[in-house]
């Protein structure tokens, strides 16, 4: 090193200032094939954050590293993993669309000392899987057993469960059945469907044969839900009278613009609605529209995005740039702040999300399809958490 590099440096050292080092944040996520709306809204969040809050934290500049996963596929999610530790070097993981690629990444945190969060995977099981892993989504348990008591309420005694066999289907099957018979409904029928099935007309067929009032659903957002809804409404189900409940995964408000009246009247319970109002979703949609370059294509995944980015400052701020996992994640334990979503804050004990679950309905307004907000369940923890 020459003079002129060791001045700066010699600088430092006396002054006892820290270098402004780049902090690099790797994210994997879908952005390419079909759910690639899915992970551009990652980077929607990503970018919106950045807008509103600067892209340095305590004096670091943020450097974001992205990493395509086009469909689940674990394998690939570990390389794309490790390459990003090893390769970039990255202080920090983000993203992971679908469960099986968050939980096969988990077992590289540890010995590389790089926290998680979670943007999206949604399986109750996940945060279990390594002490590093930290989630602004949501659980399935979480969105789906609020949707128990409001099919009670609303008098419905008898309902199918069709879900994605995997993960998160499995845990909103498990959630909605257990809520639902213990108010004392009764389930005719639970349908696993394999997670790349496409063609749902088999499945309606056998909802209408169940004699069931109400179908339970739940599906991973992107392509697939569009299709199950599209075909919910061409195969009668919905004009003979069967009820749709699901998870906010089935109407994501870009496939409510292809739906169009079609999905008017169903039915959601879910952590978060673009049409939410308060200050801060404002604030949040027009700079996560404004990174779309389309409002119309924002969804869910963006304000997990966002709320990642939060946390993932806060993590910097508490170690001073310094890469140690163990004090990153220990400093957001119990964080608490207003997202655009509502209030929220990490539970200590699983690192986890507690926040508002919103009942509701996909309505028609100023001539928009919105999930309009008719009912709140507050401070909703992950029901589906166990102790390891
Ligand atoms: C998941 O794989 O955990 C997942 C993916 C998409 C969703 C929900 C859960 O909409």
């Amino acid at each position: 090193m020459n003079k002129l590099l060791l001045a700066p440096l010699a600088v430092a050292l006396l002054s006892g200032t820290a270098f402004a080092d780049t902090i690099k944040i790797g994210v994997v996520g879908p952005f390419s094939g079909p759910a690639a709306l899915q992970g551009r809204n990652f980077q929607a969040g990503i970018d919106a954050w950045l807008a509103l809050n600067g892209s340095q934290v305590a004096g670091h500049d943020l450097e974001i590293v992205y990493r395509d996963l086009p469909a689940a596929d674990p394998a690939q999610s570990a390389a794309l993993t490790q390459e990003l530790v090893v390769g970039e070097g990255v202080q920090y993981l983000a993203g992971y669309y679908y469960t099986p690629d968050a939980m096969a990444a988990a077992p590289i945190l540890e010995e590389a000392n790089v926290p998680m969060v979670v943007f999206n995977a949604a399986t109750s099981a996940i945060v279990n899987a390594s002490p590093y892993v930290v989630r602004t989504s949501f659980t399935t348990w979480q969105t789906s057993t609020p949707m128990a008591s409001v099919a009670r309420e609303r008098g419905i005694d008898k309902v199918i469960t069709v879900v994605s066999d995997y993960g998160p289907g499995i845990d909103s099957e498990n959630a909605f059945v257990a809520g639902f018979t213990g108010a004392g409904g009764e389930i005719v029928e639970s349908i696993r469907m394999p997670m790349n099935t496409n063609d749902f007309s088999p499945i309606m067929q056998r909802i209408k044969d169940s004699g069931a009032e109400a179908v339970f659903a739940f599906l991973p957002a992107g392509p697939a839900t569009l299709g199950f809804m599209q075909s919910y409404v061409e195969n009668g189900l919905k004009s003979a009278g069967v009820a749709l409940l699901a998870p906010g995964d089935l109407t994501q408000e870009p496939d409510l613009f292809a739906l169009g009246d079609n999905a008017l009247g169903v039915l959601t319970t879910f952590h978060y609605a673009v049409s939410h109002d308060s200050p801060e979703n404002h604030a949040f949609v027009a700079a996560a529209s404004k990174a779309l370059g389309s409002a119309a294509d924002l969804s869910f995944p963006a304000v997990g995005a966002f709320d990642g980015m939060y946390v993932i400052s806060r993590m910097i701020e508490a170690t001073g740039g310094q890469q140690d996992a163990a004090k990153a994640v220990e400093a957001v334990k119990g964080l608490a702040w207003t997202s655009p979503r509502g209030p929220v804050s990490i539970n200590p004990e699983n690192r986890h999300m507690t926040q508002n679950i919103y009942l509701r309905e996909v309505a028609q307004v100023d001539g928009q399809y919105i999930n309009k907000e008719i009912q709140t369940f507050e401070n909703q923890g992950d029901p589906g958490w166990k102790a390891p």
